[in-house]
């Protein structure tokens, strides 16, 4: 009796979350497709960037052209599920109804919303409520911030209603478009690699160097210089400016004292891998004041598998998992959002014997940040997919329940 409770819970879910991806392919499809776009382009012309209506017209409009028709094709392909297992012989074909009856739901909502039932926006329209966000794009689920990007980041991208899954598969969680992406440790071995790979995204990429020496990147044989702006560590204030205007920061510089462990190495070591980053992660989180820059504004920072493996460097592990340990903390009231990127050994100028290639290793991390993975890890060692996510959990936790936010 449990088991079959447990399958007919697990394929009723099932049927639902099948529902969300058709609305989620379709949703996709109409921004390819012109036709499904004559459409769907009623939904883009409603909202203005504070999600205030344009004009109640077009917003009834919009529903009649674009919602149920949506949910429409989202009904249709509800009995799918059912029609496949009962062809096979199963059972209970019949749970996957209620994948049927929870879209029902959506196409009373959106002709309710087309014919102007009073409130029936508010009740039911729950992504494009306006007013200040209250949270940061979320991961799994589609909230306000993380919709608020489909209508005025890039509509190429972001197509999920309700769960993410469907961006995530196709790589539309995270659009790089036109970004400014401002990197540290540009003129290094990882930070000239990424440069290229966020480039090859449509970013606009700047390099942040504490070498005088303008950065340039080569692709396709091509070199391409890259804005470069020079800062030193402990000199972090230089950059408010600049972090003003920028997107995304990536936090990626590093040092590597190997076998030292006198008052300087350890210094150095603390300076450049936890404080200096950590001071400049600071200041750009002050930088986030509007919905606009809660919905887009991310730092990246590239900590290490450090965190939880040997680097056969001391040093290097203690002040990296300082670091890792202070984004943890801070993760828990960021105004944005914070990833933090978990790397496998690489060759670099930092570790001449890495395995990975650091060319490799930059297109994995832009590839999972499209997928709004959250800890990006890259690595060939196995044990750090388990004992990451684990470490993640616990200490997050651990912060959470011993600390305040005031
Ligand atoms: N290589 C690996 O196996 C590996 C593995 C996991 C994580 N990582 C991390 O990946 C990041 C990039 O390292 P990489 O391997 O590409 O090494 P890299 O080629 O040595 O690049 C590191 C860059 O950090 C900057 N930097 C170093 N000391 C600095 C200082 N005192 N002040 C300011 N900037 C300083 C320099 O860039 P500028 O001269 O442009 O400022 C340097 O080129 C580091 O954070 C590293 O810890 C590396």
């Amino acid at each position: 009796m449990v088991s079959n409770l447990i399958l007919w819970s697990a394929i009723a879910l099932l049927s639902v979350v099948w529902v969300e991806v058709v609305r989620d392919c379709y949703h996709a499809l109409a921004h390819v497709w012109p036709t499904l776009y004559k459409l769907h382009g009623w939904h883009h012309r409603v909202f203005r960037p504070d999600l205030s209506v344009t004009s109640e017209e077009i917003y009834r409009k919009a529903h009649w052209y674009n919602d149920v028709p949506e949910a429409l094709v989202m009904l249709i392909f509800s009995f799918l599920p059912g029609l496949i297992l009962l062809i096979w012989g199963f059972d209970y074909a019949w749970v996957t109804t209620l994948g049927s009856v929870y879209t029902l739901s959506f196409l009373v909502t959106a002709i309710a919303r087309g014919a102007g039932v009073p409130k029936a926006d508010e009740i039911t329209d729950l992504t494009h409520r306006p007013g200040q966000f209250t949270e940061i794009p979320a991961n799994w689920r589609v909230n306000r911030s993380y919709h608020w990007r489909h209508h005025f980041d890039d509509q190429k991208a972001y197509y999920c209603g309700t769960l993410t899954l469907v961006d995530k598969i196709l790589g539309t969680a995270l659009s790089l478009k036109g970004k400014t992406i401002a990197v540290t440790g540009a003129s290094g071995t990882f930070g000239q690699a990424l440069l290229k790979y966020l480039y090859l995204s449509d970013a606009k990429a700047i390099a942040l160097t504490s070498q005088g020496n303008p950065v340039s990147i080569e692709v396709k044989g091509k070199v391409i210089p890259i804005k470069t702006l020079t800062w030193q560590i402990g000199e972090e204030e230089a950059l408010k400016e600049l972090l003003e205007t920028v997107d995304i920061l990536v936090i990626n510089h590093g040092v590597n004292v190997h076998s030292q462990r006198l008052e300087e190495a350890i210094n150095t070591a603390y300076e450049v891998n936890t404080f200096s980053g950590f001071r400049l992660m600071e200041l750009f989180l002050k930088t986030v004041k509007t919905n606009k820059q809660i919905a887009t504004k991310e730092v990246w920072v590239n900590t290490s598998e450090a965190e939880v493996n040997p680097a056969f460097s001391p040093l290097y592990e203690l002040s990296k998992r300082a670091l890792g340990d202070l984004i943890t903390l801070r993760r828990l009231d960021a105004p944005c959002v914070i990833r933090k990127v978990i790397l496998g050994p690489f060759k670099s100028n930092l570790n001449p014997v890495g395995i990975m290639s650091a060319d490799w290793t930059a297109k994995q991390v832009v590839k999972a940040a499209k997928r709004d993975s959250r800890n990006i890890i890259v690595t060939i060692n196995p044990i750090t997919f388990i004992a990451f996510p684990i470490k993640e959990f616990f200490v997050s936790w651990y912060f959470r329940l011993f600390t305040k936010a005031s």
